[in-house]
């Protein structure tokens, strides 16, 4: 796993399957680092990272290629934000996904990340309608933070 320079193509398609819309990502793309993770030189993930206060580091978004999921990418990505977060001597991390992304919820509670807060009607403000995932409408944001 390394970190993204400019001279990287900016790997549009697993930004936007983890978010949206672009004006949204590109804000903090330009503030937060964005980490890649290569195999056999092809990017397969990648994740940005922010301090969004003084003492915590938030995961802006994480994804992995759709051919490469369920291989512990995603999970070997948490471990590396977790060290980042502690190396720079955060005291929080911090993450949020949606209330319908049921894969999502179960993938950062099994790392050890705790539900603390949702932000209701996060998702129809920022997308102005509700969009479905497992059948079930994308409106709240589920907060969720880990104490390093
Ligand atoms: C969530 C994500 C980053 C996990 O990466 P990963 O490399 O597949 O994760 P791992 O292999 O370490 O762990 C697999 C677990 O992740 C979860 N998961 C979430 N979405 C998944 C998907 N589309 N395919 C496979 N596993 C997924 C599952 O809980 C899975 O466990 P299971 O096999 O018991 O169901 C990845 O699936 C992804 O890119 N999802 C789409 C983008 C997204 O929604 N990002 C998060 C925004 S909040």
């Amino acid at each position: 796993m390394r970190r993204a320079t400019p001279a990287d193509a900016v790997p549009w398609p697993l930004l936007f399957d983890a978010d949206g819309p672009r004006p949204e990502v590109e804000k903090y793309l330009l503030r937060g680092e964005q980490w890649l993770a290569e195999q056999a030189g092809e990017v397969v993930g990648q994740m940005v990272l922010m301090a969004t206060r003084v003492d915590t580091w938030e995961i802006m978004n994480i994804a992995v290629a759709e051919a490469h999921k369920g291989q512990g990418i995603g999970t070997a990505m948490l471990k590396k934000a977790k060290a980042l977060a502690r190396q720079r001597g955060a005291h929080r991390l911090e993450v949020g996904t949606g209330n319908s992304s049921l894969r999502e919820l179960a993938f950062y509670q099994r790392f050890g990340f705790r539900i603390v807060g949702v932000d209701v009607d996060y998702f129809v403000r920022r997308w102005g309608k509700a969009t479905k995932q497992n059948g079930i409408p994308l409106r709240d944001l589920v907060r969720m933070e880990m104490v390093l």
